[in-house]
């Protein structure tokens, strides 16, 4: 049934005005002041004294994923449930062949996996071993699957890291097909080394996590993806940069031309380092995610990178481990399932913490949870966009609303939140995802199944200007032949 929204405030990545909304068969269809319907088929919802925003995209979550030895507790139903309590109508998951695996087989698995999604989704494809199966299937993964950005892994070593040759070989082919890379820039040579040693010490608590893996570790690893992207001319996105010494790296870059974006996490921008010195083992064990929690001095340098447009988009890295999970590392922090959850909180971490604390302005906020995370990814307008012609992806949000975050009431399978206690004020009241209503003050009423694989095509905008660029500086060879 067709929805109209009455009396609301539209706030999108640009602007903010009083409008109805009007959704029918999943796409935004009208907009406009006292809009007329036939009532009798329309079903009205009064939305006066809300928001109207673009439903949230995070563009970083990993629902279901085998890692570490064991399989994240949020699958893709339970996730994208959460994701729409939290008024996300779309996540970017993340396809991860095991080294030698064909990439089409390891697509089709969490193509399989993902059916029961609740939420829109779709995948960017890690990139974790080479030949010229990879280079030929990215290749069909691009075209026949609208699949426009793949991952490297530059930590995990003897796992899923991608090491510099493969960085080279497959920004290359990014290139080649109009696709972004993305990293997660951390130097897994470094961790490794310094894992060992902390073990060696005898430190083996999840205190040795953040010691394995300092602020340099992965400032290195974004300088150097970073420079292998700017030397080929390709387009580059950091996923959860958590350190000044990234930021550094990607506003020099900007500086000197070269489109390279840089995404941070609801965690990282509020939830500082001190959590590992817990006395509770399984308190301090269940922030263990890399990279990890940083000194507060980080956090003041990530929002202002937000502020400033250096940083673009925020996500989550939603990746939940339960207390039995984290307890595979009780005498080896080595062994502690990395990552931690957040898909439900993000917006109203990011509202709390942003926009009540004038960081951030509402169109600023529509901008770093939604818009600008469609546009890297060539999703919008269709996605990240409150007009018409848009899907309905809608959050319709109560800025005066509030609650306490807490693990007794979130939608994760796990038992703990990162975001514990958090009083936020601003909070989603309706999650809409395509046209329908999904989730309604506490009611979760998407099934399995009603989220929508997103398509995303090749050539995002950044291109027009790159590929002129580059075809400009095509080098030529001197011609001697009159010489
Ligand atoms: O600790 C994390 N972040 N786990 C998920 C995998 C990754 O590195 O993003
Ligand atoms: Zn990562
Ligand atoms: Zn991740
Ligand atoms: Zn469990």
């Amino acid at each position: 049934m067709a929805i109209l929204l009455r009396g609301g405030t539209v706030v999108t990545h640009e602007m903010t005005y009083k409008a109805d909304v009007l959704c029918e068969d999943g796409k935004i269809t009208k907009i406009g002041e006292d809009l007329a319907v036939n009532e009798s088929d329309v079903e009205i919802v009064d939305v006066s004294e809300k928001l109207i925003m673009p439903g949230g995209i995070d563009p970083h979550t990993h629902m279901q994923l085998p890692f570490m030895g064991t399989v994240a507790a949020d699958d893709f139903a339970s996730g994208t449930a959460a994701a729409l309590a939290g008024g996300t109508t779309t996540i970017i998951d993340f396809v991860i062949p095991s080294p030698g695996q064909p990439l089409m087989e390891a697509y089709q698995q969490w193509r399989d996996w993902s059916e029961k999604s609740m939420s829109n989704y779709t995948f960017h494809v890690a990139i974790t071993w080479w030949d010229d199966s990879v280079h030929k299937d990215m290749e069909t993964l691009a075209t026949e699957y609208g699949i426009n950005s793949f991952k490297h892994f530059m930590a995990y070593k003897n796992a899923i890291m991608a090491t510099d040759d493969i960085l080279v070989s497959s920004f290359t082919r990014c290139m080649e097909l109009g696709a972004i890379a993305t990293v997660h820039a951390e130097n897994g040579e470094l961790v490794y080394h310094l894992q060992q040693q902390l073990m060696e010490k005898g430190i083996t608590g999840p205190e040795a996590h953040p010691l394995s893996r300092p602020p340099m570790v992965e400032g290195e690893a974004a300088y150097r993806a970073i420079s292998i992207a700017e030397t080929l001319g390709a387009p580059l996105y950091l996923v959860h940069c958590s350190v000044e010494e990234s930021v550094d790296a990607i506003r020099y870059a900007q500086q000197r031309g070269h489109h390279v974006y840089g995404e941070v996490l609801a965690g990282h921008l509020t939830v500082d380092d001190s959590v590992y010195q817990d006395v509770s083992w399984e308190r301090a064990a269940a922030h263990v995610m890399s990279p990890p929690f940083r000194p507060k001095k980080h956090q003041d340098v990530l929002w202002k990178a937000l502020q400033s447009g250096t940083l673009q988009t925020t996500a989550t890295d939603h990746c939940a481990f339960c207390n039995e999970q984290k307890a595979m590392g009780k005498d080896n922090f080595t062994q502690i399932p990395n990552g931690t959850a957040g898909v439900e909180e993000r917006l109203a971490v990011l509202w709390e913490k942003g926009v009540n604390g004038g960081k951030i302005t509402p169109n600023e906020f529509v901008a770093v949870t939604s818009t600008n995370a469609a546009k890297i990814f060539n999703m919008y307008p269709a996605k990240g966009a409150v007009r018409e012609g848009s899907d309905a992806d809608i959050v319709i949000w109560d800025p005066k609303g509030s609650k306490v975050i807490s693990a007794e009431t979130h939608m994760s399978n796990i038992e703990t939140n990162i975001f514990e206690g958090m009083e936020v004020t601003g909070v989603p009241v309706m999650t809409i995802c395509n046209g329908n209503i999904a989730w309604q003050n506490g009611e979760l009423l998407a099934k399995a199944g009603d989220g929508k694989y997103v398509m995303r095509p090749t050539y995002a905008n950044f291109y027009q200007s790159l590929q002129k660029r580059k075809a400009l500086a095509e080098p030529k060879a001197v011609d001697r032949t009159s010489a």
